[in-house]
C-alpha cells in the first residue's frame, strides 16, 4: 500500500507541473485531494492494514497530502496570476493617453440672460418681485385694462383651466396688480420674471411658454424722462457702452403713452446687416407710463402717482445676441446647442 500511495504520489506531483490552466487545476484537485479523490479514498483504506503498519502509513499520507495541498495552492496563484497577465496583456492600457474629461454641467442660456438682467437692475435698485404662473383673467387681462373682446382674451391665445376664469399667464404684466396692492401705499421698484405661456402655433419665431421680465416703476413725480433714463442705461450695461436706444410710439392697454424700444445693433454697430435686417436697429422691449386706470385698480390714486413699465423677453435677447434663428433651441435639450454658452 505504500508502494502505491508513492506512485499515487510522483503521479499527482507530475500532474501538478502539468495543469496549464485553473480548469486543468480544478480537476486535478476532483481527482487527487477532494473527497472522492484518490488520495482520500487511500486514506480510508488504512483499516486494512496491520497494527504494526498503520501509523507509519498514517503519517506517511498526512505528510504527502500536506504538500501537494501546498503545492496546489500555490500553483493555483501561479496560474490566476498567469491569466490576468494575459488578460492585461490582451486589452493594453496605454497610461499616456490623456484621460477622459468628466462632463460639466452649466447653466442654460435663459438662466445666464436672466441672471445679467437681474443684476442690472439689482444695481439700480429694483427688486425681485414674484407672481404666480396660474393667473385670473382679472390680474391677467381685465385689471390692465384690457378691453371685454380684446382676441389674447379668446381660447385661441390662452390656456385655459378647468376654472372658469384660471388661465396660464399670457405676460407678467398680470404681476404688476399684485406688486401694487402688495406694496401700497409705498412706491414701487420692482421686476418680475417669470415663465408666459401662449396658446400658439410652435415655429421658429414663437413658442408656447418662455420667459419675461417685467419691471415696474410707481411713486411721486416718476416721468418718462425716468423710463427713457432706465432703460437706456440698462441697454447700455446689457449690450455694450455704445449701445444708443430709440423710442418709437407703440400701443399696449395697461400703459399711456406706449412706446418701444430699440438698440443700435450691436453686430454691425449700426450701419445695417442680417440681424437687424439693414434697419441699424433692433427692437428689445416694450414700455410705458402706466396707465391711470391700471394704477387705480393697484389702488394708487393717479392724481398723485405715476409711474413707467417695462417687459423684454431674455429669449428673444438672447436669440439677438447669440444670434440663434430659431426659438425651438431653447426647449430642444441639444447638447451641442446647450454646450456652446
Ligand atoms: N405684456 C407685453 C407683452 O407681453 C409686454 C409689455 C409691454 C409689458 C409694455 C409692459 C409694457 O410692462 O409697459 O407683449
Amino acid at each position: 500500500m505504500l508502494d502505491e500511495l508513492e506512485k499515487l504520489h510522483a503521479e499527482a506531483q507530475q500532474g501538478l507541473h502539468a495543469a496549464a490552466t485553473s480548469d486543468d487545476l480544478s480537476t486535478w484537485f476532483r481527482h487527487y485531494l477532494a473527497g472522492k479523490g484518490q488520495i482520500t479514498l487511500l486514506t480510508r483504506q488504512v483499516g486494512q492494514l496491520s497494527p504494526e503498519e498503520r501509523p507509519v502509513f498514517g503519517q506517511q499520507i498526512n505528510v504527502i497530502k500536506k504538500e501537494l495541498q501546498t503545492a496546489y495552492e500555490s500553483r493555483a496563484e501561479e496560474l490566476k496570476m498567469a491569466e490576468l497577465e494575459a488578460v492585461m496583456a490582451a486589452d493594453t492600457l496605454d497610461v499616456t493617453l490623456p484621460g477622459r474629461q468628466p462632463a460639466r454641467g452649466r447653466l442654460h442660456i435663459t438662466t445666464q440672460t436672466l441672471r445679467q438682467i437681474y443684476r442690472i437692475f439689482g444695481d439700480m435698485g429694483f427688486q425681485v418681485y414674484r407672481s404666480p404662473d396660474v393667473e385670473t383673467d382679472a390680474y391677467n387681462f381685465e385689471m390692465l385694462n384690457f378691453p371685454p373682446h380684446h382676441p389674447a382674451r379668446e381660447m385661441q391665445d390662452s390656456f385655459y383651466t378647468n376654472t372658469p376664469d384660471v388661465i396660464l399667464r399670457t405676460h407678467t404684466s398680470a404681476g404688476q396688480i399684485r406688486a401694487m396692492h402688495e406694496y401700497y401705499p409705498e412706491p414701487i421698484r420692482v421686476i418680475l420674471p417669470g415663465m408666459c405661456y401662449r396658446n400658439e402655433q410652435i415655429t421658429a419665431r414663437s413658442e408656447i411658454q418662455f420667459y419675461q421680465v417685467e419691471g415696474l416703476a410707481v411713486g411721486h413725480n416718476i416721468t418718462f424722462a425716468d423710463l427713457k433714463g432706465t432703460l437706456t442705461e440698462f441697454a447700455k450695461r446689457l449690450f455694450g457702452a455704445k449701445r444708443q436706444t430709440r423710442f418709437r410710439a407703440s400701443y399696449f392697454p395697461f400703459t399711456e403713452p406706449s412706446a418701444e424700444m430699440d438698440v443700435s445693433c450691436f453686430l454691425c454697430d449700426g450701419k445695417g446687416c442680417q440681424v437687424c435686417k439693414q434697419t441699424g436697429w433692433l427692437e428689445i422691449l416694450g414700455c410705458g407710463m402706466v396707465h391711470p386706470v391700471v394704477l387705480r385698480n393697484g389702488g394708487y390714486n393717479p392724481e398723485k402717482y405715476t409711474g413707467f413699465a417695462f417687459g423684454m423677453g431674455p429669449e428673444r435677447i438672447a436669440m439677438l445676441k447669440y444670434g440663434i434663428n430659431d426659438i425651438r433651441q431653447f426647449w430642444g435639450n441639444d447638447l451641442r446647442f446647450l454646450q456652446q454658452f
